[in-house]
């Protein structure tokens, strides 16, 4: 690929090669230049930092050196309709990947991956994708994690909200082999979404599942909703039964936890 600094090639179907570089703006807007200009699907683009690094809403991500900034470009065999599934099973796949190496994760819809002993927020998935004739085109499926990074290399802001994998565990994990792991578990994922359905992912998620059974409220582009969440659908939509038991399905959005009584 064009001007990155390393690159590889590993044993998986869906997405077989490995682009780093050591600074880009964003490894999803990488990935979907080289996709339109190349017309070239199935790789993954990794970067040491990240200058405007993309989060959910718009929001700047915060990308210093350390952690895994990553984006897989690929068109699995998939309906328009289960665009919804993507990021639910992108998070099962890093989790599961993030396991492998003991680091147990927690899953708060629709993309935040948590540290299972306190819920502080370690990453998140932010998928863009190109749909034209009732067929997915392509899918970029931006990850980022909060590996071997030092708080004080965060905004104070952001130190209060997230951690990272060497803040909770003190240890250093090697990102090329947590890279491999996740493209190998998401690439399980899809095929196994392709021969069962969404069953056993739905599964997969709700052990991990961080807010099903609280009151919550969400922001969503709709409007703002408060109610228990009860629910992820099929299609990945979180299922929300409001105070009179109307059931609202609700699929994007940032989700309010309650505050902890003192
Ligand atoms: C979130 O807001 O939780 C989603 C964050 C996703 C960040 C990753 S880092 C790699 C990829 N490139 C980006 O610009 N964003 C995603």
């Amino acid at each position: 690929m064009l001007d990155c600094t390393k690159e590889f090639l590993i044993e998986s179907k869906l997405c077989p090669k490995i682009c780093w570089y050591t600074e880009v703006d964003s490894t999803n807007n990488v990935a979907r230049r080289f996709i339109e200009k190349e017309n070239h699907i199935g790789f993954m683009v990794v970067a040491e930092t990240q200058k405007a690094g993309k989060g959910q809403g718009e929001r700047l991500w915060e990308s210093p050196p350390g952690g895994l900034w990553s984006s897989l470009a690929i068109c699995p065999e998939l309906e328009p309709s289960l665009l919804g599934v993507v990021p639910i099973l992108s998070a099962v796949g890093t989790a599961k990947a993030m396991e492998t190496f003991g680091i147990k994760v927690m899953l708060k819809w629709p993309n935040d991956l948590l540290i299972k002993r306190n819920l502080k927020k370690i990453g998140g998935i932010l998928v863009e994708s190109k749909v034209s004739q009732q067929s997915v085109d392509y899918l970029i499926i931006g990850i980022g994690l909060n590996i071997n990074n030092r708080m004080e290399q965060y905004s104070p802001t952001l130190q209060r909200r997230i951690t990272t994998v060497h803040e909770e565990f003190k240890k250093e994990l090697d990102l090329e082999l947590l890279l491999q792991r996740i493209i190998l578990e998401i690439e399980y994922s899809f095929e196994n979404l392709r021969m069962y359905g969404t069953l056993s992912l739905l599964a997969d998620w709700k052990k991990r599942d961080n807010i099903l059974g609280m009151s919550i409220v969400v922001q969503s582009p709709e409007g703002k909703f408060q109610g228990k969440a009860v629910d992820i659908s099929p299609y990945g939509q979180l299922i929300l039964e409001t105070p009179d038991f109307e059931k609202i399905v609700i699929s994007n959005g940032t989700i309010i936890l309650p505050k902890a009584k003192t």
